[in-house]
Formats: C-alpha cells, sequence, structure tokens
C-alpha cells in the first residue's frame, strides 16, 4: 500500500495570527489613525530589536511576566536572552543610552509587536501589536494631563461615541500607602495582597477572599477596609486613615485639568487600578471598553520614575501607555467604528490579446504616474474570468484596452459597482479615475 503524505499544518502557532491582506489592510489602517494622532502631538517613531537580555526584563517587569510569561532561551553563544513581552524596558534602555543628547521633553511612539507566554482566550494572545506612547522629563502632573489628553484623542479619531469608554486612574502611592498604613502590611505581604487585587475583577468574590484572607493578619478587620478602599472616591479615600495625601491632591489637580480640557464624563477615579509591573511610582491609568464583551483593558500605562537609573546615574521620569491592537478591534467592531476598507481604489486591467501585454503595461504605467494603484493581469484569458478576478480582488474599476482602442487612443471604462462601461479618451483616464476614486 502507497504511505499516506503527511502534511505540515498550515496554521499558525498558538496564539498567534497569520495576517492576511485583509487582516493586514485592517491593522496598517488602525495603527495609521493611531500614528497620526500621536503625531499630531510631536511625538515621533521609534524602534528596537524584539531580543534583549533576559536581565532587562527581571529587574523590573514583575514576577507574572518573568515567571511565566517571557519567552526566554540561551542563544548559541551562551547568552540568555528574550522576546520582549513589553516595550518600556528597551525604551528605557534607549533613552538612557543618549539621555544626555535628547531634548527633553522626550515625546516617543512605536508600535512593536510583542510576546507572552499566556493562556490564548478573548482579548488575549501570544503575540499582539502595542501601541506606546511615553513622555519624558517632565516631573509635573502636566506630563499625566497631555499623556492622558492623547489616549483620549485616539479614540476621538476613531470616533468613539460617548459612554463607549472610561479612563479609570489611580495612583501608586495610593495603594502603596494604604497597604503599608492603613492595613499594616509588610513589604512582602504588600506585594502579595496587591496582585490578589489586581485580580478582583477576574474572579468571584468568594475565590477573591478566599486568596486575599490567608495574606491578612486579621481578615475580619482587614477586609471590610478593602472594600472600602475598593469602592472609595476621592472624597472618601482621603478620610481612610494613612493614605498619603500628596497623591491625592496629584490626582485632585489632575481630574481639575482634565476636566476643564474636556475630559469629564469618560474619566473615573478607580483605586482598584492595580497594573502589574513593578516599574510604576506614580499615577497609573487602565482605558477599558463599556461593552460587558470585551472585558480586558484597551490601554495601560503609568508614570515609572526609577527605570532610566537601572542603566545610569541620571535620572529622569518616564510617563506613557500601551494599547493592543486585539482589544481594540473588539471595541472597534463592538461599537460600529470601522469603516469600508475595501481595496475598491485598485484599477484592474485585464489582458484582452497576447500581443498587447507590452501596451497594457505602459496603460498600467501611466496610471500609477498620475497615482492611481494599477494591478494588471499577465496572461490573456477569457474576458468573463478576467472580471471575476476584479471583482474577487475587490478592485472596483476595469479597464479594457484592445487594439480598437489603442488605435484610436481610447480605453473603455468599466465600474463593477454599477456594472456601467464607457469608453474614455485616454488623455482623460486618469482625472476621470481620480474623480471617481477620489484620489
Ligand atoms: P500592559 O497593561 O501589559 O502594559 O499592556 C497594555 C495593553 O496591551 C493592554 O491594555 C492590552 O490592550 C494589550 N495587551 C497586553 N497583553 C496582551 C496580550 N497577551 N494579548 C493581547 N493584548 C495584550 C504594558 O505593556 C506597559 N509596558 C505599557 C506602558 C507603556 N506603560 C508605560 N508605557
Amino acid at each position: 500500500m502507497e504511505k499516506q503524505k503527511s502534511f505540515l499544518p498550515t496554521a499558525p502557532y498558538k496564539g498567534t495570527r497569520d495576517f492576511y491582506p485583509d487582516e493586514m489592510r485592517f491593522r496598517n489602517w488602525m495603527f495609521s489613525v493611531m500614528r497620526e494622532t500621536v503625531q499630531s502631538f510631536g511625538y515621533q517613531e521609534y524602534d528596537g530589536p524584539i531580543l534583549e537580555s533576559f536581565e532587562l526584563y527581571k529587574a523590573k517587569s514583575g514576577e507574572e511576566i518573568v515567571q511565566r510569561q517571557l519567552y526566554d532561551f540561551i542563544d548559541k553563544g551562551e547568552r540568555r536572552v528574550a522576546i520582549r513581552p513589553e516595550m518600556t524596558p528597551t525604551l528605557a534602555r534607549m533613552v538612557a543610552g543618549n539621555v544626555r543628547n535628547l531634548a527633553k521633553p522626550i515625546r516617543w511612539f512605536s508600535v512593536p509587536n510583542l510576546w507572552r507566554y499566556e493562556q490564548p482566550g478573548k482579548g488575549r494572545l501570544r503575540e499582539h501589536w502595542q501601541l506606546n506612547v511615553d513622555l519624558f522629563g517632565v516631573k509635573s502632573y502636566t506630563a499625566e494631563v497631555e499623556i492622558i489628553l492623547i489616549a483620549d484623542a485616539i479614540l476621538q479619531k476613531f470616533r468613539a461615541p460617548k459612554g463607549s469608554y472610561q479612563i479609570k486612574v489611580s495612583h501608586r502611592k495610593l495603594l502603596d500607602s494604604f497597604l503599608s498604613n492603613t492595613l499594616e502590611l509588610k513589604s512582602e505581604k504588600a506585594q502579595a495582597v496587591s496582585k490578589v487585587l489586581d485580580k478582583k475583577s477576574k474572579v468571584s468574590q468568594k475565590e477573591f477572599e478566599g486568596e486575599m484572607s490567608p495574606l491578612l493578619s486579621d481578615p475580619a478587620k482587614q477586609l471590610p477596609l478593602i472594600y472600602s478602599y475598593l469602592d472609595s472616591d476621592l472624597k472618601s479615600i482621603s478620610k481612610m486613615p494613612g493614605i498619603d495625601p500628596n497623591a491625592i491632591e496629584f490626582i485632585s489637580k489632575l481630574f481639575s485639568d482634565l476636566n476643564g480640557l474636556g475630559i469629564k464624563e469618560q474619566l473615573v477615579f478607580d483605586p482598584s487600578i492595580v497594573r502589574g509591573f513593578d516599574y510604576y511610582t506614580g499615577c497609573i491609568f487602565e482605558v477599558f471598553d463599556t461593552n460587558p464583551e470585551n472585558r480586558r483593558s484597551l490601554y495601560g500605562g503609568g508614570r515609572y520614575d526609577n527605570l532610566i537609573g537601572l542603566f545610569s546615574n541620571e535620572q529622569l521620569s518616564g510617563i506613557g501607555f500601551g494599547l493592543g491592537d486585539v482589544t481594540f478591534k473588539n471595541f472597534l467592531e463592538g461599537h460600529g467604528l470601522i469603516p469600508d476598507l475595501n481595496r475598491n481604489d485598485t484599477v484592474f486591467i485585464p489582458i484582452l490579446e497576447e500581443g498587447l501585454f507590452q501596451e497594457v503595461i505602459k496603460l498600467a504605467d501611466e496610471l500609477r504616474i498620475s497615482g492611481i494603484k494599477t494591478e494588471t493581469m499577465l496572461e490573456p484569458s477569457k474576458i468573463a474570468k478576467q472580471i471575476q478576478t476584479a471583482e474577487k480582488k475587490g478592485c472596483r474599476f476595469v479597464v479594457f484596452l484592445g487594439s480598437d482602442e489603442l488605435a484610436n487612443r481610447t480605453v473603455q471604462l468599466k465600474d463593477l459597482n454599477t456594472g456601467e462601461q464607457v469608453s474614455v479618451s485616454r488623455l482623460d483616464l486618469s482625472s476621470k479615475l481620480k474623480e471617481s476614486l477620489k484620489v
């Protein structure tokens, strides 16, 4: 019996995606809208390597990332390396490497692909793309004002309706002071408690208390304090004993300025925001879709004062956010914010006769020079089949060039949307197409 040939799977690696042209068009469109927005605030694009030394993450990214989610290995030169799970450490390394020469405030952005060994599910994959927007060299809350304005401007640029998202803000020092002063926890316990707090919205109350209670010395007294901390607003939190008054003042000023700049209904003080990374030292925030189907955060960010200090004696405070493509796509889909992205801006030219190949290429070139995207067939075939190909490829206009048209310097222009076909002089073709295509 003939041996069955075994084929390789065509599916991509677990938790990753292939971007076929339709998906790629979407991704390019989404990030081009974001690029345009952040560039309008003066931010410049940077990039770095996908591989970094393992040490870079070990220092400050936090236990969850380093122990559970990092793709790390030993390279052929015996170096321990890791595929970037986030961009902030690379950014800090790059800024630190040239810190004296860079004009402050440094305003940079990037769109890296990042790798985390996660359990893939809704809103969570092993590879995602993430817009990173960061600002260095401003200690005042005015940096937070700008970063949150940009976070909001991106959503506005996509025409996100009022009420479709919330920007939830807190401050690491609120949490730190609550854990160490109000709950009187030692630093190791405080860290463990904050990890459980970070998971609170993803587990039931019973599970939450089940994980929390063993970490507390007096759960009967401390659990109610935890609930009242989590439920508090800016006014009530300021009355809790032990809470850092500077952090409250910081958030109050930030909210007052942002409100004055029109960021009001969408801005919420939420002390349950924890953020998983160890490097945050100040204001922290997350943006959420209000659609309950899309529960994971759209953005996460905050201020980090000491990352540059890992590389030199220089001190430079940074603040920024990451915005992932997975949950953001769910957001755009859920609120009907994706425009028609089909490729009807590309013109298609069939080959009607073998001898006309060169003439078809010349015509295509004329159109390309005038700024019209043009695709041609490369071999003749039945005309109906060529029109079908144009349709399948999503082209709206088909231009026919036969020997008669060639002789009298015309073409036949067919609009596949309407079925209409007209004879057009070769001289007028590009302006007519540009008008119809609005290019
Ligand atoms: P992060 O909260 O880990 O922050 O990620 C930011 C955003 O990236 C999330 O809100 C989510 O949209 C997306 N994201 C993260 N992990 C995944 C995943 N496995 N699958 C799909 N999407 C994901 C950071 O990475 C910080 N370094 C951001 C930052 C920049 N902080 C200051 N500057």
